[in-house]
């Protein structure tokens, strides 16, 4: 694609007023997989792994290389634009500006919190073996470091769920942390967040939780759901490039949160406090005698942002945020069920929980040679993961009816 020059309107009010000037339509999927250039080329069921961009998204970021190429350091718009990203992440789970901070990846949103979080002295910390490797391995180096006595790691049943009754028995009010997935990465189970979040908070324990594969997928009110703390990356369901992620802590529990490290951005004096109470942001000296955490939640941004990355983030929230996401988790369950139907009449085991409360954007099912099948897939333009004895397949609401046929005849 050719770069443009550049325009005498910023590029980061150009799509901020195009937010403003759209209501939510009804989805017209020949529209949106016109606006998903992937469509055309293969029938892409991996936005568990990555999720491909829209127009949005590969127009925003080449504006910004142009406004880079002949601006070089620009910080009066990208901070702006920083901000305004995180005010949509917000938007996209009910909660404010204030509550979220932009962080580059889930897993050091995760490790922000564990560096953070107070521990209860020989307490425990409850866990699922469903999380991501990331939110199980940073707890046992927080034992190992001696801030927990135990911790308590959750194994799925023969039915691939972690029955409630055993998040019940694990959490007690020694528990410090819970931490959980909105939906398991391996195989695709949703967990009960609200009902967990509620028995942690009976024993005065600190809700984690990482909605990788959620958000995008089905509609997520944070504060409904009464999760503490909540870590999204962007680069699968919701369409943005990697290097973006957010971090939101609930504002009344965020005193309680006490970084261990910080770095120049996530002080309460920091450059853009500065340019939001309109002041020069180097004009006076930074007080290095002192290290004050911003008040908000940008206490865990720590050094320089992934600009180009936040630009692709921002048109990724404004995207989706255009659509009811209701609507499209409504799609993804009748082509994943599409999908399940086939797999059944195949005689092919799936290993996803298949109860309707428990259902994602995923579908495991077990296959002899995964490799090869991912291969032969790949070869007739045909996307998927493929995991230990199994293919994960993960269509989003962009993707048909029609491209599930072709994979199941491919299978
Ligand atoms: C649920 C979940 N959380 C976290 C991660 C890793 O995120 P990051 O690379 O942004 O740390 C993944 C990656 O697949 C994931 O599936």
């Amino acid at each position: 694609m050719k770069l443009s020059t550049p325009t005498s309107t910023p590029f980061i009010l150009r799509t901020e007023n195009l937010e403003r000037h759209q209501a939510l339509s009804p989805l017209n999927i020949d529209l949106v997989r016109k606006e998903i250039p992937v469509t055309s080329r293969r029938a892409y069921f991996d936005n568990a792994g990555t999720g491909p961009p829209s127009i949005n998204v590969l127009n925003a970021i080449h504006e910004y290389l142009t406004d880079w190429r002949d601006y070089g350091e620009n910080w009066e718009e990208w901070l702006p634009m920083i901000i305004e990203s995180r005010r949509l992440f917000g938007k996209m789970i009910g909660a404010s500006l204030e509550e979220v901070a932009s962080v580059p990846n889930v897993s050091s949103a995760l490790t922000a919190l564990a560096s953070s979080v107070k521990y209860k002295p020989n307490g425990n910390i409850v866990i699922s073996e469903l999380n991501f490797p990331t939110n199980i391995y940073l707890w046992h180096l927080q034992k190992k470091h001696g801030r927990t006595n135990e911790v308590r790691l959750l194994r799925k049943d023969q039915n691939g769920t972690v029955p409630l009754e055993e998040w019940e028995k694990a959490i007690d009010d020694n528990t410090s942390i819970v931490s959980v997935d909105y939906v398991s990465w391996t195989n695709g189970c949703r967990e009960k967040i609200r009902e967990i979040a509620k028995i942690a908070h009976e024993h005065n324990a600190f809700v984690i939780a990482d909605s990788f594969h959620g958000l995008g997928v089905f509609p997520i009110n944070a504060k409904q759901d009464g999760v503490d703390a909540l870590a999204c990356g962007m680069y699968k369901w919701m369409q943005g490039p990697h290097g973006a992620a957010y971090l939101y802590t609930r504002s009344d529990r965020l005193s309680e949160l006490d970084p261990n490290y910080i770095g120049w951005h996530g002080v309460e004096d920091s450059v853009v406090r500065r340019m939001s109470k309109q002041e020069d942001l180097f004009g006076k000296p930074f007080n290095i005698d002192i290290a004050e955490p911003a008040l908000d939640a940008t206490r865990f941004e720590g050094g320089s942002w992934g600009v180009v990355s936040i630009v692709g983030a921002k048109a990724a929230l404004e995207y989706a945020l255009k659509q009811d996401q209701q609507e499209r988790y409504h799609r993804i369950l009748k082509v994943t069920d599409h999908l399940i139907d086939g797999l059944k009449k195949k005689g092919r085991k799936i290993l996803t929980p298949l109860q309707s409360e428990r259902r994602s954007g995923i579908v495991v099912f077990e296959d002899e040679d995964p490799q090869a099948t991912f291969n032969k897939l790949k070869s007739l333009n045909i996307t998927v993961a493929s995991r230990v004895k199994a293919i994960r397949a993960s269509p989003h609401y962009y993707n048909t009816e029609e491209e599930i046929d072709k994979l199941l005849a491919a299978l």
